[in-house]
């Protein structure tokens, strides 16, 4: 009895604890696709960004409190570095997320309220992820603090990011795969007949090529067959063509043997 009791109180206890660690998406009811977008960020999830502008500091946590204390939620917040005066920006209890083909925004609302401007509103931090393939995360820096209107104002931030890319399915077409297949056999084919030609027929030089006299002949067969079909001229010129080199090699031994015979 205790020890289920103590389970329960365990689990909502840890249940209260994730939900204060985490991105907590706003409105009554979750969109399984800002759900789903929110799970591409996990391998973001607790990492910390710094980035200073003029005499601000901000820091960022993704779906994690920059404060170590939790009840604070603060995903996001500007220190102004000579007073150390701390304003919440965004908070992770109040996230929007949506992406776009190589993109994903991340939005902390219920920040702090503004003193005077934009009709002292929370503030809002909007964080503009955009795909690197190069980087898990990177180049964390604001853009743009806008608070020049009467509501709806925000600070942007950028940063680079892998997991903003789009899915990329690796997908080998039933042709490539024969090709490798087909790669791989011929490989095995020259390795294993080299390997049979020398250590077991003990062949020497080119002879160690398997079957090197089958492809011989089969490339002459194909130069053969090359010949017939590529050449446009008739047989007949190629032939006197060639009529001409052998005329001149053979020749040249006839004319050394009448050199030869005077003597
Ligand atoms: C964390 O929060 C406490 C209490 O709100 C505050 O005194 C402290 O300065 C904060 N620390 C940082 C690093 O923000
Ligand atoms: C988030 O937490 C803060 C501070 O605890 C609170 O003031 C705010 O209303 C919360 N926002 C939402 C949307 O729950
Ligand atoms: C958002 O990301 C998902 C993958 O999680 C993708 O299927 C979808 O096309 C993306 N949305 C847009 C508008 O590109």
């Amino acid at each position: 009895m205790y020890v289920r009791l103590l389970c329960v109180c365990l689990a909502v206890v840890s249940a209260i604890a994730a939900d204060a660690d985490n991105c907590k998406l706003n409105g009554d009811q979750e969109s399984a696709s800002e759900r789903a977008v929110l799970e591409r960020l996990a391998p973001l999830k607790n990492m910390r960004f710094e980035t200073t502008h003029e005499e601000y500091t901000y820091k960022f946590v993704v779906c994690g409190g920059v404060n170590g204390s939790k009840s604070t939620y603060d995903g996001l917040i500007q220190n102004k570095t000579a007073k150390s005066e701390i304003t919440v920006v965004g908070r992770i209890n109040d996230t929007t997320v949506f992406n776009g083909t190589d993109w994903i925004m991340l939005i902390y609302g219920s920040g702090e309220q503004y003193d005077s401007h934009c009709g002292k509103e929370p503030r809002k931090a909007m964080i503009m992820i955009s795909c690197n393939k190069k980087t898990l995360a990177s180049d964390f820096m604001i853009v743009h603090e806008e608070r020049d209107k009467s509501k709806e104002c925000f600070y942007l931030f950028e940063m680079d990011s892998s997991v903003a890319c789009p899915v990329e399915e690796s997908h080998l077409s039933v042709g490539s795969i024969l090709l490798i297949v087909f790669a791989v056999l011929v490989g095995i084919y020259i390795i294993g007949g080299f390997l049979y030609q020398r250590f077991v027929v003990g062949a020497k030089g080119m002879e160690q090529f398997p079957n090197i006299t089958m492809w011989k002949e089969l490339g002459n067969l194909v130069a053969d067959g090359c010949d017939f079909v590529c050449r446009s001229q008739p047989r007949s010129s190629e032939t006197a063509y060639r009529g001409v080199g052998d005329d001149q090699l053979g020749e040249e031994p006839e004319e050394r043997d009448d050199h030869l015979l005077p003597m």
